[in-house]
């Protein structure tokens, strides 16, 4: 994880980990603090989960799943904003269709091969932090940093919580934490046993239990890496 390591690594800050871990705001405010762009992977999914409901598209039908990929619009913006077809579909992409279905189509190695071309493209624009559950393994190999973010079950839940709340306003029925606990282990059983790029922990990456560590300390932790690197190793370093 070391700058000096190899001149071909790429000004990439890669994080995984399972959902609700805090991945998304620490890779956010990160960016923010690096003036980097963000690209949260986890909505491109959602995205064409989306597109697909939409169009009506049946998962089990190959040719009807590759059609549906030669012709979607997908753009992403920093903060995990999307676009399908210039139309911004941000606010729908936590809905609990997409919610239900989402594992399901990120386990399809032909969406995989897409998404995946479009996260590659868009480390050539720039230095980028960028998180899902596949960078550090399959997507940015070369990352020069990489790390797995990780929370207990019941805390991930808790915050789980907390932003379907924030989504939903306190007035709704809200799920129970137990219910919500239940939905994201399941979520993390689909992710980390597919066949193609499951959720995994590379040696590389460097281990960040945010359980009842502030958010705050994590980002400044890896702001402070990133900058001691680019320091030390300048002609390597963005400017
Ligand atoms: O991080 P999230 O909850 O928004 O991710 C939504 C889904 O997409 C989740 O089931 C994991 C999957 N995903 C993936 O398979 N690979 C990624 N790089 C990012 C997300």
């Amino acid at each position: 994880m070391s700058a000096s390591d190899s001149s071909t690594l790429l000004d990439v800050v890669a994080i995984d980990g399972p959902a609700g871990a805090g991945k998304s705001t620490i890779a956010k405010a990160v960016a923010f603090r690096l003036g980097w762009a963000h690209l949260d992977t986890g909505s491109m999914y959602r995205a064409v989960t989306l597109w697909f409901l939409d169009q009506d598209v049946a998962l089990g039908d190959a040719r009807a799943i590759d059609e549906a990929l030669g012709r979607i619009h997908l753009r992403c913006g920093g903060s995990g904003r999307v676009w399908l077809d210039d139309a911004e579909v941000t606010e729908h992409l936590r809905a609990a269709r997409v919610e239900a279905l989402v594992s399901e189509v990120a386990a399809i190695p032909s969406v995989r091969r897409s998404m995946r071309d479009l996260q590659r493209a868009q480390a050539e624009h720039g230095p980028l932090v960028v998180e899902g559950r596949d960078m550090t393994s399959v997507v940015f190999p070369d990352a020069r940093w990489k790390f797995y973010v990780d929370a207990s079950a019941r805390e991930r839940a808790r915050r789980r919580r907390g932003d379907i709340e924030l989504q939903r306003g306190s007035d709704a029925d809200l799920p129970s934490l137990d219910d919500v606990q239940r939905d994201l282990e399941e979520r993390d059983r689909l992710d980390s046993t597919r066949a193609d790029s499951p959720l995994r922990r590379v040696d590389a990456a460097t281990y960040l239990d945010t359980t009842g560590v502030g958010i705050d300390e994590a980002v400044a932790w890896i702001v402070d890496l990133v900058e001691e690197d680019l320091t030390r190793d300048p002609e390597e370093g963005t400017e």
